[in-house]
């Protein structure tokens, strides 16, 4: 879990670079401030009320248009009963080019609502996206990465249809019926009566199509979800299933979740085969009942040819709206409660926030104050106090979990660090703005990530432009002290080598080697190295420790380590115990000291004397020590 976070830590950089390009429709720049804009719904109708206007005259223009068809084309027939050629032929005309003028505004009013939904979806996903960088690890503890894709991407797309397709058929709907009740009412109140008696009948039958609808869309779609996660997780884990022979029974449980997704894809299938047919009988009720009726009016002359073609009309411009209401009320609940739900990533707080004060300069020097955190009510660093001057390195050294890492999070505040614990250059950490800690304090984590982007972009992530020449020379020569380079090269293609979706192509000790010299580049005050020499041989390892040492003269340094040899090269060496520091001193002073410290060196020296017996390469000795590997 930390891990996931630190990773979308990491992104931030280049994420937030991104979203604070000219804000391109009229949204301030997206991070923090973005991520304090009004959520609610209707704040949406009102960022973008100009396109939602012009959408709304332009229906009205449409809906007019069609009034004035209806009548103009029952005076048109009945001068045609009435022989009077020439008058028709030129009211003809008319109807010809009212009927294209109509067409074209009724493309136009979809462009302008349509837009108006895209750029609302436009914008939430940029809001929701700066707003996840600025979560932290309780977030998403709750939820998980598969669920928050979801709602960004499923939810919004409900979100969307509301603020397009349900908008504009709303107002659609209301003006049609404005429109064809004035054609309608004036030519028989009773026939429009009868004609309004198959309605309720037409809603209820819209409105349980839609519900099916809805149902069988979102049990198909939990389907397909269950379908690609069970896909994901056998290709992710593609390797331990063949080394336990077990593709057979992967295949099996896969059958399963295939069946289920079919099964619930035909359930849909067979809805929306029965639902044309279902609908165009309640439809054919309505027109029966105007033909029956209608004739009736007709042939006592209560209405005349031209108005019963105006009344058929009208009432069949009226159909697909109606029919569409039952739709579009679904579409509307479900775009309000995906909202919702979008609104619930948007109004989480973040754990760690910024803090007011805004040094001068990046602050130099680390001083730790009885520093404890928990994860739940386990205490897992407890008490711990140091301090680290510019210039000193620092190594922190126990076993596997004693709580290294944890310590790590809390100087960069990757974790939630309690106040008055940790000092940066006098000011406490939590007063200070992340990012400021964020670069004085360079975290390298023990698990390197790296993205699935070329080499020397991942080496050059922090910096400002990393496709530059400078930043590419910065690259290599952070990869030659990080001893990477030399195999970097080696890659089919450099430094462009493409890594792989999380660096698969690199084996551990190269993707680590690789996060190290990302650590080098950022040149933060003070580097914090989780672990960097778990994965490599003696050989690398000598090298990288040459490296350290001449980090240690540029910056402060602490060195996370399981390796006496490494912590030997530190002017301080703290040992933790279950997050409590057991023991503080020199390389030397430890190993007299006859605790943890020495025990571990005195393991560490049995095993180079092991390797020099057995002939193979040794690892270094702690500094100043001689003897084997020395
Ligand atoms: N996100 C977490 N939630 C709950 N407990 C955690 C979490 N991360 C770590 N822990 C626990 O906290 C303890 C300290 O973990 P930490 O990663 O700091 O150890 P470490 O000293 O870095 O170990 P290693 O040398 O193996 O890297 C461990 O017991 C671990 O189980
Ligand atoms: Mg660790």
């Amino acid at each position: 879990m930390a891990g996931k976070f630190v990773r979308v830590a990491m992104s931030q950089a280049s994420v937030s670079a991104q979203v604070q390009d000219p804000p391109a429709f009229g949204l301030a720049a997206v991070d923090p401030e973005a991520a304090r804009l009004p959520f609610s719904l209707w704040a949406q109708f009102g960022r973008h009320s100009r396109r939602y206007l012009a959408g709304l005259l332009l229906l009205a223009v449409y809906q007019f248009s069609q009034w004035w068809f209806d009548t103009r084309i029952s005076r048109a027939i009945n001068l045609a009963d009435q022989h009077q050629k020439e008058a028709a032929v030129r009211l003809g005309i008319w109807l010809i080019v009212v009927a294209l003028v109509a067409f074209g505004v009724r493309v136009a009013s979809r462009v302008a609502v349509f837009n108006a939904g895209r750029n609302a979806e436009y914008e939430i996903r940029r809001v929701l996206s700066a707003k996840l960088l600025t979560l932290g690890p309780s977030f998403y503890r709750r939820m998980s990465t598969g669920e928050i894709m979801s709602r960004v991407t499923n939810d919004l797309t409900q979100v969307r249809l509301l603020l397009g397709f349900g908008v504009l058929n709303v107002i659609n709907t209301l003006f049609a019926l404005v429109s064809a009740l004035f054609v309608i009412l004036p030519i028989s109140p009773k026939l429009t009566a009868a004609a309004m008696l198959p309605l309720p009948l037409l809603l209820l039958v819209t409105r349980w199509f839609s519900h099916g609808f809805f149902t069988r869309t979102r049990d198909a779609q939990a389907a397909l979800g269950e379908m690609s996660g069970r896909a994901q997780a056998s290709i992710a884990g593609v390797r331990v299933v063949r080394s336990f022979a077990l593709e057979g029974r992967e295949a099996e449980s896969f059958e399963v979740v295939n069946q289920k997704y079919l099964d619930k894809s035909l359930g849909l299938a067979r809805l929306r085969g029965s639902m044309t047919p279902i609908l165009q009988v309640t439809l054919a009720l309505g027109v029966l009942v105007v033909f029956w009726y209608g004739g009736d009016l007709l042939m006592a002359r209560e209405i005349n040819k031209g108005q019963f073609l105006a009344f058929t009309l009208a009432l069949g411009r009226l159909t697909w709206p109606l029919m569409s209401l039952g739709f579009i009320v679904g579409m509307l609940q479900r775009g309000r409660a995906s909202y919702s739900r979008l609104a619930e990533v948007f109004s989480a707080e973040p754990d760690i926030v910024d803090g007011p004060v805004h040094p001068a300069k990046l602050p130099s020097g680390l001083e730790v104050k009885h520093l404890s955190f928990a994860y739940g009510d386990r205490t897992v660093v407890d008490d711990v106090s140091f301090r680290l001057e510019h210039g000193k390195s620092l190594a922190v050294v126990g076993r596997t979990g004693a709580g290294k890492s944890t310590l790590a999070l809390l100087l960069a505040r990757l974790l939630p660090t309690p106040r008055g614990a940790v000092f940066l250059g006098g000011n406490d950490a939590c007063d200070l703005p992340l990012s400021t800690v964020r670069r004085t304090v360079g975290y390298a984590q023990q698990n390197a990530f790296l993205f699935s982007t070329t080499v020397g972009r991942n080496i050059a992530f922090s910096l400002d432009d990393p496709d530059s020449a400078d930043a590419s020379e910065r690259a290599h020569r952070a990869a030659e002290e990080a001893r990477i380079a030399e195999e970097i090269r080696e890659l089919p293609d450099g430094f462009d080598t493409v890594v792989g979706e999380r660096g698969v192509q690199l084996s551990g000790g190269q993707k680590q080697r690789t996060a190290l010299a990302a650590a080098f580049v950022s040149e933060p005050e003070i580097l914090v190295l989780d672990d960097p020499l778990s994965a490599v041989d003696a050989r690398t390892e000598r090298g990288i420790l040459d490296a350290i040492d001449r980090q240690r003269s540029e910056r402060s340094l602490i060195l996370i380590t399981h390796r006496v040899a490494a912590a030997s090269h530190c002017d301080e060496i703290i040992v933790l115990d279950r997050g409590r520091i057991v023991e503080r001193g020199t390389h030397d002073e430890l190993r007299k000291g006859g605790g943890l410290y020495a025990a571990f060196a005195e393991e560490q020296r049995i095993e180079r004397e092991l390797q020099a017996l057995e002939g193979e390469p040794v690892e270094p000795a702690p500094v100043g020590e001689q003897g084997a590997g020395a």
